[in-house]
């Protein structure tokens, strides 16, 4: 298994003085060699948590899917990568319910995140009324299925996130028994689509992790590592679920 991927995603929140805590984040990862730790801040903080951090990775919240032209307001996978990201975060939940991102639509931003040299976390994830109605796995599996990028050999720079949209913000969390199911069908899916190589993409738990139940949710099979929101703004409570999931290495 490969080490644990603990992603912080900040939203729209951050200034330049919440820098210090990306920067606190990054002089603790030193003492978590066994994790990979890395942060998608709003993009106007890329550029400058770039030039302050060395051991964490940085990404973008997401991407057009053009390289550049006349979309106003928007920002290129070609960007993030100039302004510092190794990284873009795709198809969040938020995304597509605020602005009616389709699978088609996330499929084509990952692309163009791989064409512009950035690996891709893919968010995917079923609603509280599909969960109920018993159609989480069939809604959340045809997703990753039009979602993810094509190509014989992309695997290796993709990253899935199960994300249940019920669970984000708002302290609920989903079974561990209901985690490692989904990851299994998720890693069944990525199987079919990639064959062998679907066996070491990554899929990450989101959702109210925090770091009282961060050990529990990662130790559920085929959980990869997290996409954690709200706690990943403080050095205090991300690194509380770091130490969580890996306790941190004295030397
Ligand atoms: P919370 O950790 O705040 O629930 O957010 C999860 C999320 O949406 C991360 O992308």
């Amino acid at each position: 298994m490969s080490s644990p991927y603990i992603v912080g995603n900040w939203k729209m929140n951050g200034l330049r003085s919440t820098l210090a805590e990306a920067r606190a984040i990054d002089r603790a990862a030193a003492r978590y060699p066994k994790v990979e730790l890395a942060l998608a801040p709003p993009a106007t903080l890329i550029s400058r948590m770039h030039d302050v951090v060395n051991a964490i990775g940085i990404g973008g919240q997401d991407c057009h899917v053009e390289d550049s032209g006349a979309f106003t307001g928007d920002i290129s996978a070609a960007m993030l990568k100039d302004a510092g990201a190794q990284f873009a975060i795709v198809g969040h939940s938020e995304r597509r319910a605020a602005y009616g991102e389709s699978d088609a639509t996330v499929r084509a931003k990952a692309q163009s995140a791989l064409d512009a040299g950035l690996t891709v976390i893919v968010c995917v994830g079923e609603t509280e009324a599909q969960r109920d109605a018993g159609d989480a796995e069939k809604v959340v599996t045809s997703q990753v299925a039009a979602s993810i990028p094509q190509g014989e050999d992309v695997a290796p720079r993709v990253t899935l996130a199960y994300e249940p949209v019920w669970a984000i913000g708002t302290g609920r969390v989903p079974s561990v028994d209901d985690v490692a199911a989904m990851h299994r069908a998720i890693r069944a899916t990525l199987e079919s689509a990639y064959g062998a190589a679907g066996k070491t993409v990554r899929i990450l738990y989101g959702g109210s992790v925090k770091p009282d139940n961060a050990a529990e949710l990662l130790g559920a099979d085929e959980v990869g590592g997290a996409l954690v929101g709200g706690a990943s703004l403080t050095a205090e409570s991300f690194i509380g679920i770091v130490e969580a999931v890996s306790p941190a290495q004295e030397d």
